[in-house]
């Protein structure tokens, strides 16, 4: 597939690459009947990448300023006391020229913090979400006017592949804010394999959240105003929208608990009393307390982490951790 035609001197605007091009080559379910298929399950799941839409993007955004929620302050904190640290050990691993390319970037606040440290020529910005992505990196292009930035709109859950020609040589791949966690360990390993593929020679930039106690995790997850319920609530008005189904929110709950066997925070929805939903060609039964599990976010023990970074291909991984050891940033050549 061709990219758009980008100028490569000083952009006035960002180029941009719609999903519908980039994930064309994928071959991928389309959402709406990835999200049937899940519902027919026994044990109903639905992917987590359906809790943002833009109201769910923006609770997320809320979650992240609860002081429950300690993954976002910590990574931020860790990478600004760091970033020296973390250019001196990425910077001679990549050319002079190099691309960043940002995974689930959402606004790119992240990595724009990261520009001064690590001076890349080219910043690609990859997200699920696109219109989000494009109005964002216009506005960062505009802060950043000298940097060559590329939006690629992609739902690289299933396949991470850049289109042909726009990554030129060694790359670093940024993946922050302990998203790895919602991939199982064995789909993670897989991620994290493509990425490698993708760096070419390059870097890795990633946060991963770290195991700590259940007490600490759960209220992460289930925290006192209730913004983490909404959040998970409010996948149910989305699916309604994708697939017309009359979920009604008020049957629900939401459920935050710790799997300890899995080693991951589960998230589910519970049924409060028997029901039916319907939806056009379909629908099912659900029992009273019976679940759909939404989410799933992985905690890691730092060495653990490591040895996945090592599996996938990644060698001399480094971590960075805050004095809690809660949140861990690792950092691997290609
Ligand atoms: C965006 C996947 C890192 O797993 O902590 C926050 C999402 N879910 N609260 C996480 C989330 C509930 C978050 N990630």
């Amino acid at each position: 597939m061709k990219p758009t035609a980008a100028p490569t001197a000083v952009l006035a605007l960002p180029a941009f690459l719609p999903r519908a091009a980039a994930n064309a080559a994928a071959n991928d379910a389309a959402p709406a009947d990835e999200l049937r298929a899940g519902l027919y399950l026994p044990r109903a799941t639905v992917s987590p990448k359906f809790l943002y839409d833009r109201l769910g993007s923006a609770l997320f955004t809320a979650i992240t300023e609860l002081p429950e929620y300690y993954p976002t302050r910590t990574e931020a904190a860790i990478f600004s006391a760091q970033a020296a640290d973390i250019a001196a050990f990425l910077r001679p691993a990549l050319p002079a020229s190099y691309a960043l390319v940002d995974l689930g970037a959402g606004d790119g606040a992240k990595a724009a913090r990261l520009f001064p440290a690590l001076q890349p020529a080219h910043y690609v910005a990859v997200d699920i979400s696109e219109d989000y992505l494009q109005q964002a990196l216009a506005a960062l292009q505009r802060q950043f006017p000298a940097l060559r930035m590329t939006g690629v709109g992609l739902d690289f859950a299933q396949h991470l592949r850049l289109p042909a020609g726009l990554l030129q040589g060694p790359s670093l791949v940024f993946y922050p804010g302990s998203s790895i966690g919602n991939f199982s360990p064995e789909a993670a390993l897989r991620l994290l394999r493509q990425a490698h593929g993708l760096a070419d020679g390059g870097g890795l930039l990633i946060g991963a959240d770290l195991l700590k106690t259940p007490a600490v995790l759960e209220a992460a997850y289930d925290d006192e105003l209730g913004v983490t319920a909404a959040f998970n609530l409010n996948l149910l008005r989305h699916l309604n929208a994708c697939i017309g189904s009359d979920f009604s929110v008020r049957d629900w709950r939401h459920v935050a608990l710790f799997n300890a066997t899995e080693s991951r925070i589960e998230m589910h929805l519970e049924a409060r009393r028997a029901l039916q939903v319907q939806w056009p060609g379909g629908g099912r039964e659900f029992a009273a307390g019976e679940r759909i599990h939404t989410e799933s976010s992985h905690k890691w023990a730092p060495g653990d982490f490591e040895a996945l970074l090592r599996d996938a291909g990644w060698r001399q991984p480094r971590r960075w951790t805050d004095g809690a050891g809660w949140f861990g940033v690792f950092a691997a050549r290609a």
